[in-house]
């Protein structure tokens, strides 16, 4: 068995500009590619929609978006399917830059970003990032290597607002498993740096394996259709839609 550990990863503690996290960063997308998430976010999103009756564009929010473009390569896959997307990318740092957004826009896809704590977001009385804040849901919130890094009573405060304020969530996350632990530890023959070795390793250990985020999912008021599921190799995935959202 492996316990599930958190704890803070070098990359969060970094300045925006420090060298060590900019390439940290630009070795997510290599760390991406060998984990296969675009494909694996683009299915799941494909089909989490494919059945959406509602008109208008899609609203999505993605948590902890970081610089935005492994969303971006997940939006040139969907967007002959979803031409019509307002898009808001939420991370405690400014990461998004102006080219990043311009081909979003290339796509069709109307793109926002926002510099805030995902933690503040949930905590306060009505979603700060929706344009309607009294009655809106958004269609889609999604997150990608991001919730991992809670645990506890924040989670469950995250989790709550999630739930509160989307018709469905997505998230793709480390794979709590030997075979993920192993990769993590070789990750270095990938060309990555020292933090994102070190992150890499700690990534897994706080990842999660089984049905640990249906256990953790609230479900008291609303009733969901989960699924929850290994992808890839080192990949696992939570799927979230309100039933009858689709009706
Ligand atoms: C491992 S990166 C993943 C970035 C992106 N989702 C991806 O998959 O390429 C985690 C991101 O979470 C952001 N982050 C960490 N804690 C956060 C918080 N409390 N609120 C908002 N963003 C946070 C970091 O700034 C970082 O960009």
């Amino acid at each position: 068995m492996m316990p599930r550990i958190v704890a803070a990863e070098t990359l969060d503690g970094l300045a925006v500009d420090d060298p060590a996290a900019m390439r940290s960063r630009r070795d997510l997308r290599r760390v991406h590619h060998a984990m296969g998430t675009r494909s694996i976010v683009h299915r799941a999103l494909r089909d989490a929609a494919a059945a959406r009756r509602k008109t208008g564009p899609l609203r999505v929010l993605e948590l902890g978006a970081g610089d935005g473009s492994l969303m971006l390569g997940v939006a040139r896959a969907l967007a002959p399917a979803w031409p019509q997307v307002e898009l808001t990318l939420l991370d405690a740092q400014a990461l998004v830059d102006r080219a990043t957004i311009k081909r979003y826009g290339e796509l069709g896809w109307h793109v926002v970003a926002k510099v805030g704590d995902v933690l503040n977001w949930a905590a306060s009385a009505s979603d700060p990032l929706l344009p309607d804040r009294a009655t809106a849901r958004w269609d889609l919130i999604v997150s990608n290597l991001f919730v991992h890094h809670f645990e506890g009573a924040q989670f469950a405060a995250l989790l709550n607002a999630i739930a509160a304020r989307t018709d469905r969530f997505f998230a793709c996350e480390p794979r709590r498993a030997w075979l993920a632990l192993a990769g993590s530890h070789l990750i270095g023959a990938i060309g990555v740096s020292a933090v994102t070795r070190e992150d890499a390793v700690l990534s897994v250990h706080a990842g999660f394996r089984g049905n640990e985020l249906t256990a953790l999912w609230p479900t008291q008021t609303v009733d969901w259709q989960l699924r929850e599921y290994s992808a890839g190799l080192f990949s696992h995935c939570f799927r979230a839609e309100r039933v009858g959202v689709n009706a």
